[in-house]
């Protein structure tokens, strides 16, 4: 019988996940459909049962649902704890199983698909939002010498940042006290691409050597990466290889086989300009 999946979210036209992963199903032989589910504002648990009960065996939760998915979950992985968030859902022998593939997502892109080692990096994420509690615990694992989070609200980068300040030497700041620090990695983790603003990052925080990664993704250059670019970084992404790495990994975890990634990314990529 056909598997039912979906990716719910509010609103959804624009989820690229069933282009995603109906190619993932027709490259590895899966007979599955997956569809996309606006879920009302009001009633996203009713709208997750009633795709259980008609034989739905998973789903993607994108916003303004990934926290109602968390409290809903009777499994949590230790991954999705940690970012308070739960983007993957698998439906099994009456229990809704919960994952976070966002950070790791991210980390694949990051490492596998851009060549960037992050261990010994510096690393500056901007934002303190739930993209950048998603991105923080899978970035640290990797060893980057140093991680500091920039935030229009600096309490809010202290807040994100104090668990791992003793351990992980992370610091939260506000943007005016990034002065004349340099970085490896910058990631614009804030949600201002989305409606076309730049967050008040110096220019001189980017390593023209190093890389500006912006989580939003299918916008283009960005103003943030067109702050890079000008800043001298010629390698310059956005999130469209963190969407498709993520879906990846709750493929694998749904169907038991890991798709290939490489031409899903390069049919989807937007280019930079
Ligand atoms: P998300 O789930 O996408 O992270 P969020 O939890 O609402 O969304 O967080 C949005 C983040 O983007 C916040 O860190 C916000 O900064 P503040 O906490 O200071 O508000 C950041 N943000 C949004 N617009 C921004 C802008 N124009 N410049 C800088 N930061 C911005």
């Amino acid at each position: 019988m056909t598997d039912r999946y979906a990716v719910i979210g509010n609103p959804i036209a624009q989820s690229k996940s069933p282009l995603i992963h109906g190619q993932f199903a027709a490259t590895h032989g899966q007979d599955m459909v997956y569809e996309a589910i606006e879920g009302p504002l009001e009633g996203f648990a009713d709208a997750v049962r009633a795709f259980i009960a008609a034989g739905g065996r998973g789903m993607n939760v994108t916003a303004p649902f990934k926290l109602q998915a968390y409290e809903m979950a009777d499994t949590l992985s230790e991954r999705a704890r940690q970012a308070g968030a739960v983007n993957t859902l698998k439906f099994e022998g009456g229990r809704i199983a919960a994952d976070n593939f966002d950070g790791i997502g991210l980390v694949n892109d990051l490492q596998r698909n851009l060549g960037m080692a992050l261990s010994g990096c510096r690393v500056l994420m901007l934002g303190a939002g739930g993209a950048a509690r998603g991105a923080l615990r899978p970035l640290l694992e990797q060893g980057p010498a140093e991680l500091v989070i920039a935030n229009r609200h600096p309490e809010k980068a202290e807040a994100l940042a104090r668990p791992y300040a003793a351990s992980h030497g992370v610091r939260g700041i506000s943007y005016a006290e990034i002065g004349r620090q340099r970085f490896d990695l910058v990631v614009n983790a804030t949600s201002a691409s989305l409606r076309g603003e730049l967050p008040p990052v110096p220019a001189t925080a980017f390593s023209p050597e190093g890389l500006a990664y912006e989580l939003a993704y299918g916008k283009g250059l960005t103003p943030f990466l067109r702050l890079a670019q000008n800043a001298g970084v010629s390698h310059l992404a956005d999130g469209v290889g963190m969407l498709i790495e993520q879906a990846a990994e709750g493929f694998a975890w749904w169907r038991g086989v890991r798709p290939e990634t490489g031409p899903v990314i390069r049919r989807m990529t937007v280019p930079l300009v």
